[in-house]
C-alpha cells in the first residue's frame, strides 16, 4: 500500500496481540500508519519507507534470549522520534546500551500505577490526579536505562514505567498506552504525534481511496465474488469493492429460508437496484429446510447449515468464468494471528464465518479490504461510502439466522410466527428511540406450547422470549433495562398481533453465562 502523498508513521510489530490498536488509536488521531512485521523491516526498507516516527510494538520475546528480535540498527540515525512499548522498549534500552533482566520478580501483568517523575511533553495532561492507570503485561523488565535516558515515570514494580532521551526525540514506556485500561493512553499518542509534527491528514475519506486502489493493483482483471449477507461488513465491503472494479465484481446472495421479514428483498433491492450491482439471488429454501427437516439438535443443525451454504456458494460461484478472487468482509478482530496481519503467517478465518473453507476448497485468493479495521471504523466507511444510516446502523445476524433463534426443530410454521413477532418487537424498539442504543435484540420462539385465555376460549400456543442485549464486540453482553411499561406494550402487541403465541418472556441473562444467540 504505497502513498506518498501523506505523512507516515511506521509501526514495527514485534508480535504483540495489541499492535492493531496503536495503528487504531493513530487513525482516530488522522494520521496514516502501517504495520510492518520486525524481519521485514531491514534498513533498506526503513530508507524507502520515509517516517515521520516509528513506533516500536510489544512482543512475546525475551530480549535476553539471543537471536531475539531487533530494530533495524540504521532506526536511530534516522532523526525522527521513535516510541517503544513494552516489548519496544526492551529493545531499545538493549540496542542502545541500557540492560533488561527477565527471571523471577521481573514480570507484572495488569493493572498498575504510574506517578510523575519530573516534566515530559509526552505525558502532557497526564497526572491531573497524582497518579494514572495504565496497564502492564511483562516478563521481563529494564534494569539500567540506556545513555542519554532520564526517568519521566514510575510504578510499584516499573522504576522505569516512562524514560526517554529528549534531545534524541526516543521515548519508551513499560506498559500499553493503545489498551482500553490505560484510559489515558490516547493522550499519550496524541502527544507524540503532535510532538513528530503530525498534521493529522488521514482520514475516512484518504483510507477509501487507498484501500481501492489496493484492490485494483491486487485484482487486476480478473473477477471477484462476494457472498452477501446484508450484514454490514459484506455489505460495506461488496460497496467498495464495486467502488474499485465494478463488474467484475458479482455478489451471490444465499436466502436459506433463514431471513428475517422482508430481508431478501430489502438485501436484493438495495444493491441490485441501487447499486446497479451483478447480485445472484440464491433461492435455496427448499434445501436448507429440507435437510434441516426433524433436526433438533443445535450443533447439528450448525453444521448442516454451514456444509449447505458452502455447497451451494460453490455451485453459483461455479458458473462465474474467471472467478480467481473471493472477497470477504472480515474485520481485523476476526483475524487470528501469531506475528503480524500484514505479511505474517496466513490467517484462520473464525469457524464460524459463513463461507470459511471455501477460499481452500476452491482455490481463490483472498481479497479482504476491511480486515485492518474495527465495527465502528467500517460503519465509518460505510458512511463515507454512501450507504445509508439505517443499513449501516443495523443489529448483526448471525450466519445461520432464524435456526439459532428457534431452539429444536424448525418448521416452516415456527418460522412464520417467529418471523411476525420479532417484526412487531424490532418495531417496537424502533418507535421507542431505542434501536441505537442496543447491539442485538431479536424474538426466539421456543419450543414449548403454553395454555391461555383469549377472549372467551383457551389457547394452545407458542411462548416466545425476547432477546436484547448491549455489548461493545459480541464477546461479552449485558441485557438491555427495558421499562416495564415498554416490555408490557411489546408483549401485548405481539401477543395481539402474531398468531400462534399466546405468551411472552423478556430474557434478562448476560454473556457469560449465557450466549447472545438461544443456540
Ligand atoms: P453468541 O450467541 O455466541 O453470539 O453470544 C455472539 C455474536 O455472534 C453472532 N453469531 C454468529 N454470527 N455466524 C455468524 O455470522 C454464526 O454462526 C454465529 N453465531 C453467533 C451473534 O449473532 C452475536 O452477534
Amino acid at each position: 500500500m504505497e502513498n506518498m502523498q501523506h505523512e507516515r508513521l511506521l509501526i514495527i510489530d514485534f508480535g504483540s496481540q495489541v499492535t492493531q490498536l496503536i495503528a487504531r488509536r493513530l487513525r482516530e488521531l488522522n494520521v496514516y500508519c502501517e504495520i510492518h512485521p520486525y524481519q521485514k523491516v531491514t534498513d533498506a526498507v526503513l530508507a524507502e519507507f520515509a517516517p515521520k516516527a516509528v513506533i516500536l510494538s510489544g512482543g512475546p520475546d525475551s530480549v535476553t534470549r539471543e537471536g531475539s528480535p531487533r530494530a533495524p540498527e540504521s532506526l536511530w540515525d534516522l532523526g525522527v522520534p521513535v516510541l517503544g512499548i513494552c516489548y519496544g522498549q526492551q529493545t531499545m534500552m538493549t540496542q542502545l546500551g541500557g540492560k533488561v533482566v527477565s527471571g523471577h520478580g521481573t514480570s507484572e501483568f495488569g493493572r498498575a500505577f504510574v506517578k510523575p517523575h519530573g516534566k515530559l511533553t509526552l505525558l502532557d495532561g497526564w497526572f491531573l490526579t497524582e497518579k494514572e492507570q495504565v496497564w502492564m503485561s511483562h516478563g521481563d523488565h529494564v534494569s539500567e536505562i540506556a545513555p542519554g535516558f532520564e526517568v519521566y515515570g514510575t510504578s510499584p514494580n516499573a522504576p522505569f514505567a516512562v524514560t526517554a532521551d529528549v534531545a534524541r526525540n526516543f521515548y519508551a514506556v513499560q506498559f500499553h498506552p493503545e489498551v482500553h485500561h490505560t484510559p489515558n493512553g490516547a493522550k499519550l499518542y496524541e502527544n507524540f504525534v503532535r510532538l513528530a509534527g503530525f498534521t493529522g491528514d488521514w482520514t475516512m475519506g484518504a483510507y477509501r481511496e487507498q484501500a481501492i486502489a489496493a484492490i485494483r493493483e491486487q485484482v487486476g482483471d480478473k473477477q471477484v465474488i462476494c457472498g452477501l449477507s446484508g450484514g454490514v461488513d459484506s455489505s460495506v465491503a461488496a460497496v467498495l469493492i464495486h467502488e474499485a472494479i465494478g463488474d467484475q465484481l458479482t455478489c451471490v446472495f444465499v436466502d436459506h429460508g433463514l431471513l428475517r421479514q422482508g430481508e431478501a428483498e430489502e438485501v436484493v433491492t438495495m444493491f441490485r437496484d441501487n447499486y446497479n450491482m451483478p447480485l445472484i439471488h440464491a433461492d435455496e429454501q427448499d434445501l436448507f429446510l429440507g435437510e434441516l427437516d426433524g433436526q433438533s439438535d443445535p450443533e447439528t443443525k450448525r453444521k448442516i447449515i454451514g456444509k449447505l451454504f458452502i455447497d451451494v456458494f460453490q455451485k453459483y460461484a461455479n458458473g462465474i468464468e474467471g472467478a480467481e478472487f473471493l472477497a470477504q468482509g472480515t474485520l481485523y478482530p476476526d483475524v487470528i494471528e501469531s506475528v503480524s496481519f500484514s505479511g505474517g503467517p496466513s490467517v484462520t478465518i473464525k469457524s464460524h464465518h459463513n463461507v470459511g473453507g471455501l477460499p481452500e476448497k476452491m482455490g481463490l485468493k483472498l481479497v479482504e479490504p476491511l480486515r485492518e479495521l474495527f465495527k465502528d471504523e467500517v460503519r465509518a466507511l460505510g458512511r463515507e461510502l454512501g450507504l445509508p444510516p439505517s443499513f449501516i446502523g443495523r443489529h448483526p445476524f448471525p450466519g445461520p439466522g432464524l435456526a439459532i433463534r428457534c431452539p429444536g426443530e424448525i418448521t416452516r410454521e415456527k418460522l412464520e410466527i417467529l418471523r411476525k413477532a420479532d417484526a412487531v418487537y424490532i418495531d417496537q424498539i424502533r418507535k421507542h428511540g431505542l434501536y441505537d442504543d442496543i447491539w442485538q435484540a431479536f424474538v426466539a420462539i421456543l419450543p414449548v406450547r403454553t395454555v391461555g385465555v383469549m377472549g372467551d376460549g383457551r389457547t394452545y400456543d407458542f411462548a416466545c422470549a425476547l432477546r436484547a442485549v448491549t455489548s461493545v464486540d459480541g464477546m461479552t453482553a449485558d441485557y438491555y433495562p427495558f421499562t416495564h411499561d415498554f416490555l408490557g406494550e411489546t408483549a401485548t402487541r405481539i401477543i395481539n398481533e402474531v398468531q400462534g403465541i399466546n405468551r411472552v418472556t423478556y430474557d434478562i441473562t448476560s454473556k457469560p453465562p449465557g450466549t447472545i444467540e438461544w443456540e
